[in-house]
């Protein structure tokens, strides 16, 4: 596998191989991630994953200072799956200047959900990932389910600038339990790692409850509510249609609720379709 942390050193790669399947991570790899990888492997000749903590999608009290940054045991996980290449970038590299010019999605899907909490952070991740994708240049880009929302706002990007890269959206890896894996779970302690899978079963009976035609809102309100009384602080939960991430219309064809919530200090992140 071969470690380039120079753009030179990737274009250099780019050239070199046939069809190119990429992975953008922020590293702190688990199997959700190499799931990433697997399912791009048919659509490609080479795959190549970056890593890089990309501080303009994180807000002034995140956690990108403490966020995890585990660069050998990565390499190692990337190695044995078979990954071709991996950028590994400083920030020097990425961002030789201060990063004036931005992908500026649009505030109908930046303010609300996750972009409600997190002002600018899609901005931070759309700007990345156009950046990484100019440098890259793959023929197929792979991102999870599990931000559903990030991947939402990717694909529309790349529709609306005539990105030519073809987008796969791979479903979210769970540990047996239910909880979405996250590189946020390390943060938990172990009293908070039993209580976590509440969210995605909190999840499963929300879209049962509304699949059968009962009230969303009413499931939503209930679902949150058992959350703080389990000691949780949810930032939200909605169901949103799928296709368009508004609210549900009598047109919906599919369906997805969505929630955010703290637990202890770790936000935590899911949804599921319906
Ligand atoms: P990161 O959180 O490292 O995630 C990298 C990719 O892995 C994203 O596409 C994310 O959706 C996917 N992923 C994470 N957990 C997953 C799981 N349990 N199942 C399936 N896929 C999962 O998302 C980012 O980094 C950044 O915002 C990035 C796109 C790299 C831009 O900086």
């Amino acid at each position: 596998m071969q470690v380039l942390e120079r753009i030179a050193e990737v274009r250099a790669f780019r050239k070199q191989v046939g069809r190119l399947a990429f992975v953008p991570t922020m590293g702190n790899l688990h199997d959700g991630h190499l799931s990433l990888l697997r399912a791009s492997r048919p659509h490609c000749d080479a795959v190549l994953t970056s890593i890089f903590v990309n501080r303009l999608q994180f807000g002034p009290n995140e956690d990108f200072d403490r966020y995890p940054r585990t660069r050998e045991d990565d390499l190692a996980l990337l190695e044995a799956a078979g990954c071709e290449a991996v950028f590994y970038p400083t920030e020097a590299t990425l961002y030789p200047q201060p990063q004036v010019v931005a992908v500026d999605p649009p505030g109908e899907l930046t303010s609300i959900l996750c972009g409600a909490f997190r002002p600018g952070h899609f901005k931070g991740v759309t700007t990345v990932v156009a950046k990484l994708f100019n440098i890259v240049q793959p023929d197929v880009a792979a991102f999870g389910l599990k931000d559903y929302q990030q991947y939402f706002l990717i694909r529309q990007m790349v529709e609306q600038l005539e990105i030519p890269v073809q987008l796969l959206a791979v479903d979210t890896g769970r540990a047996e339990d239910g909880l979405a894996l996250s590189s946020r779970n390390r943060y938990l302690n172990p009293g908070e790692r039993a209580e976590a899978p509440r969210l995605y079963r909190l999840l499963q009976q929300v879209a049962t409850t509304v699949g059968r035609g009962e009230d969303a809102s009413q499931a939503c309100q209930q679902a949150m509510a058992e959350l703080e009384q389990s000691g949780w602080q949810p930032q939200y939960l909605e169901v949103r249609d799928a296709d368009s991430l508004l609210p549900v219309a009598e047109t919906s064809r599919h369906k997805v609720v969505l929630a955010a919530a703290y637990l202890g200090k770790t936000r935590l992140i899911d949804n599921l379709m319906f």
